[in-house]
């Protein structure tokens, strides 16, 4: 199964106060165009697959500046909308066609506030086997019908009636024949997807949608998402990543442990200088960015790595750190031996970690315990080290 997403972004945003502001999914709330707050969610959400964007031919300019520099974007298709939305979809889910994606999850572009567990509720519910899904909720407020006087003639009862949202999420072969069927009978005058998926008698399932995911439709809603994210505190991203090494002690000259060298009657063994200490401190950096291991990077059977320095590993794990947008903030080092004493080089291994990662001394720590002569450890058949990294990837975002 691959989801596939389509945004419809081709409005021209009447109610919002167009064409003197511009179209509202270009807009800024929180700093950012709405729709780059609403292509995000989609972006950093693991199942997504193909994600087509429909924008209005005369957007182009104002879509590429919404987008710029948005990790992910420059994977996104886009295609021009029609007159009305019911024509924008259908022009969307053509493009969706001509990739991998079997279900579809159509939004709107003015919907900046979906989040992932919705996303998750109804990928769950494709996983079920349902084919259209519908994200709504109850209706809360009691509901009148009324004349064009103003009088009221009834009191609706809101028991059964819900409140619609989107993305409204289909098998992608059905809700395309579905628009196809629309068209050829000429009917433009559907709102949404979940209305021309019922009209050719699909089964649509209601599926618990989210209070937050409202559609900016009038200026006042622009205005309130705007202070919303403007009031929302801005974390910083902080990371923090364990690692665990065990190396055996065997007869030998010395250890080197955080790069330096240590003059023992024992060695430690492995296939590189086996500095158990940086090896648990470079899987401790690769696990903030979800980077794998040090296994993953160096295979033991690569012969290359064969007696490499373990500085080569740290590094590289401090590279792909700072490829992901981190800055590493802190590096924390425990040693688990019995022998040899590490007290006399606690200094120099810190100096060399800061030098290694390019921090600074104070954001280096390395300590050590013996292991009270309890164990493997104790018996001095080998040597344990257990890190923890701090990286900070930037501020994230609500
Ligand atoms: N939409 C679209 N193509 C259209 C009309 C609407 O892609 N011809 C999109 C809008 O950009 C929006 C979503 O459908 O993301 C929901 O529509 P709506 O809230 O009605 O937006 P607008 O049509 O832009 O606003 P208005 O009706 O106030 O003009
Ligand atoms: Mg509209």
């Amino acid at each position: 199964m691959t989801i596939g997403i389509v945004i419809v972004a081709a409005g021209r945003g009447e109610r919002a106060g167009s064409p003197e502001e511009g179209p509202k999914q270009y807009r800024r709330i929180g700093g950012e165009a709405v729709i780059r707050h609403t292509l995000r969610q989609f972006l950093t959400w693991q199942r997504s697959g193909p994600i087509v964007v429909v924008i209005h031919p005369d957007d182009g300019a104002l879509f590429a500046d919404a987008v710029l520099d948005l990790p992910g974007a420059n994977a996104l298709i886009t295609t021009s909308g029609g007159e009305t939305r019911q024509q924008s979809v259908f022009a969307g889910l053509r493009a969706l066609s001509k990739t991998s994606a079997t279900h579809v999850m159509i939004h709107d572009a003015a919907r900046p506030f979906v989040d992932h567990a919705l996303l998750e509720r109804i990928a769950e519910a494709f996983d079920a086997g349902e084919d259209a899904l519908l994200p709504a909720m109850a209706v809360t407020d009691t509901l009148k019908r009324a004349g064009v006087d103003g009088v009221v003639h009834e009191t609706v009862p809101r028991a059964a009636l819900y409140a619609a949202q989107t993305p409204q999420s289909f098998s992608l072969s059905a809700i395309r024949a579905a628009h196809e069927k629309a068209a050829a009978l000429r009917r433009d005058d559907f709102t949404d997807d979940a209305s021309i998926a019922e009209w050719a008698g699909l089964t649509v399932r209601l599926i618990e949608g989210s209070p937050d995911n409202v559609k900016l439709t009038i200026k006042r809603d622009l205005a309130m998402a705007d202070e919303k994210l403007s009031a929302a505190p801005q974390l910083p991203d902080v990371r923090t990543g364990n690692g665990y090494d065990v190396h055996q002690l065997v007869p030998g000259d010395g250890v080197t442990l955080c790069g330096v060298f240590i003059p023992h009657d024992q060695k430690l063994s492995g296939h590189s200088d086996a500095d158990v200490a940086l090896h648990a401190l470079t899987d401790a950096l690769l696990a903030t960015c979800g980077a794998g291991d040090i296994g993953d990077h160096f295979p033991p059977s690569d012969m290359q790595w064969k007696g490499a320095a373990s500085r080569i590993f740290l590094a590289h794990a401090a590279d792909i750190v700072r490829q992901h947008g981190g800055i590493i903030t802190n590096a924390d080092i425990s040693l688990v031996a019995e022998v040899p004493r590490i007290a006399p080089h606690r200094e120099a291994m810190r100096r060399n970690l800061s030098e290694v990662l390019g921090i600074s001394l104070d954001r280096c720590s390395v300590k050590a315990t013996t292991n009270e002569k309890i164990g493997f450890i104790g018996r001095k058949e080998g040597i344990a080290a257990i890190a923890t990294a701090t990286v900070v990837y930037g501020v994230l975002k609500p």
